[in-house]
């Protein structure tokens, strides 16, 4: 029953918001006249307060979820999935954490594909993917059109596929490419077609692919310990035997 409710609103909400832009006062989501904010944008809406962790309903108003939001980068809001700081969490997961999510929204953590999942159907997102090398150095990486299984009636057993649209290069390369349309794979559920099982050879779950695995290894792991082992990587800036520092990649919903 709940079930039914929250595809009707999902939408009510793509209907409500065609045709708004910047300039006009955005309308109303079901979830902000009950007042619990689907994402960061609405966290932003509310009360514009500076980043930092705030509480989101992307499942309906009983799963709270509280999320790492980025009010700053390019004056525009994002909903952080995926942060690295420091490795002081393990990202080579089971395919059910990579579902729920894991880790603390004030450190390192995965959102879980679940969430990912259902905020990517409230509207259009783009991805920005933001990396950070040994040095410090920092580049970034963004695509339109970001979604996961948006047209299953099932995403998990479509394996919450990814697809991304046009690239916007900010130094780091389009690693990403060639992970649109797969599924995601962990070392327990192996669903690459690679022969190799990816997820348990780069130390972590992604959308890996066929062809080689992985060009983004950016849930990989953290220390290596053997230079032949992939790590912590996005292949068209760093990769093995270099591995990065910090990562994150955060969504935000595109007015229209
Ligand atoms: C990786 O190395 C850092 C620094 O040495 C350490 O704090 C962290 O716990 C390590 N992470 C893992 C997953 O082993
Ligand atoms: C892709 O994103 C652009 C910009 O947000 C949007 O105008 C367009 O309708 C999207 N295309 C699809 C197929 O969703």
């Amino acid at each position: 029953m709940s079930e039914i409710f929250i595809l009707l609103t999902l939408c009510h909400i793509r209907q409500v918001t065609g045709g708004w832009n910047n300039t006009q006062p955005a309308p109303q989501h079901k979830s902000e006249v009950k007042g619990i904010p689907i994402d960061c944008q609405d966290v932003w809406d509310k009360s514009r307060p500076s980043s930092g962790v705030y509480i989101i309903y992307p499942q309906g108003e009983q799963r709270p979820l509280p999320v790492y939001c980025d009010m700053t980068t390019d004056g525009v809001v994002w909903t952080v999935f995926q942060k690295r700081m420091d490795g002081s969490m393990r990202f080579d997961q089971s395919w059910q954490n990579y579902v729920n999510g894991f880790g603390n929204a004030d450190g390192e953590y995965w959102l879980g594909l679940k969430n990912i999942y259902r905020l990517t159907m409230f509207g259009d997102y783009e991805l920005r993917v933001e990396l950070e090398d040994l040095e410090g150095t920092r580049v970034s990486a963004q695509y339109m059109n970001f979604s996961l299984s948006h047209h299953a009636l099932n995403p998990e057993s479509d394996g919450y596929r990814l697809h991304i649209g046009v690239f916007t290069d900010g130094g780091a390369g389009d690693a990403l490419r060639l992970h649109s349309g797969h599924m995601f794979s962990t070392y327990n559920k192996d669903q690459d077609g690679h022969t190799q099982n990816c997820a348990e050879y780069w130390g972590g779950g992604f959308w890996y692919h066929p062809r080689g695995c992985a060009g983004a290894g950016l849930n990989a792991r953290y220390n290596t310990t053997q230079p032949i082992q992939p790590a912590f990587s996005w292949t068209t800036w760093v990769d093995f035997p270099q591995t990065l520092r910090r990562s994150q990649m955060k969504m935000r919903r595109i007015p229209g």
